[in-house]
């Protein structure tokens, strides 16, 4: 295995973790609004919040880099990712042929997402005010959930792919690691669903 590939998969899992832990505050916005604010307001007086949002920055270009090389090696070199469609895996076939245009899409959905809320953020007490404006717009909403539908996509393919690639795959633990990947895409991608949807309510 090429030290790209390994990256990809490694950059990718990295940012699994950035998800899950995002889900876990903006879930606070509709369950506990006061909570909410008070994550925020401490998230943004954090000195190493910067440091952190480098990271990520650097992790999600390398990831989007590498893996979209090499989807256009493997197009080039004839691989058209057929295999999966041969085991009345419908789902599973539509993830894996639409894992490059689903990155494409969350690599779209970021620049607007973060001009929306990062670049402008809010005062300390303002943030769910500020979301929900942002959500309650029928445009944003949509954007949104197309969002939450490609992650959903993305990590149904990327967790099984990511652990092929690092080598963890192995035919005693296939089918668990498939299994709880599916589970994980499905929740994350249903919970920003979710929390889009409550966030734009009245
Ligand atoms: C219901 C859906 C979502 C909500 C309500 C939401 C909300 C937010 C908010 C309020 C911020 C600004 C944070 C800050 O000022 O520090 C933010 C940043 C960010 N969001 Fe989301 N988000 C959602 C979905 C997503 C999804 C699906 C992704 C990725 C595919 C994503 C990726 C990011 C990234 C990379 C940042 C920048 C992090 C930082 O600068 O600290 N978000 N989001």
């Amino acid at each position: 295995m090429g030290v790209r590939t390994a990256w990809a998969a490694a950059s990718g899992l990295v940012l699994v973790l950035f998800l899950i832990v995002h889900l876990g505050g903006v879930a606070l916005a509709p369950l506990d609004p006061a909570a909410f604010e008070t994550y925020a307001a401490a998230l943004h007086g954090a000195a190493w919040l910067p440091v952190a949002e480098l990271g990520l920055l650097a992790v999600a270009l390398s990831h989007a880099g590498l893996s979209l090389a090499k989807a256009i090696a493997n197009r080039r070199a004839g691989n058209g990712a057929a295999l999966v469609s041969r085991r009345a895996d419908a789902l599973g076939a539509l993830a894996a042929r639409s894992q490059a245009m689903g990155g494409v899409t969350l690599l779209a959905f970021l620049v607007v997402h973060l001009l929306q809320l990062r670049w402008s953020r809010p005062a300390a007490g303002e943030e769910l005010a500020a979301l929900h404006s942002v959500l309650a717009q029928p445009a944003s909403l949509l954007l949104y959930l197309a969002a939450a539908t490609a992650v959903a996509l993305h990590l149904f393919h990327g967790s099984e792919a990511a652990h092929r690639s690092l080598g963890l795959l192995d035919p005693a633990n296939g089918s668990r690691i498939r299994a709880a990947g599916r589970a994980l895409a499905l929740l994350v991608g249903g919970g920003f669903a979710a929390v889009a949807v409550l966030v734009a309510l009245p």
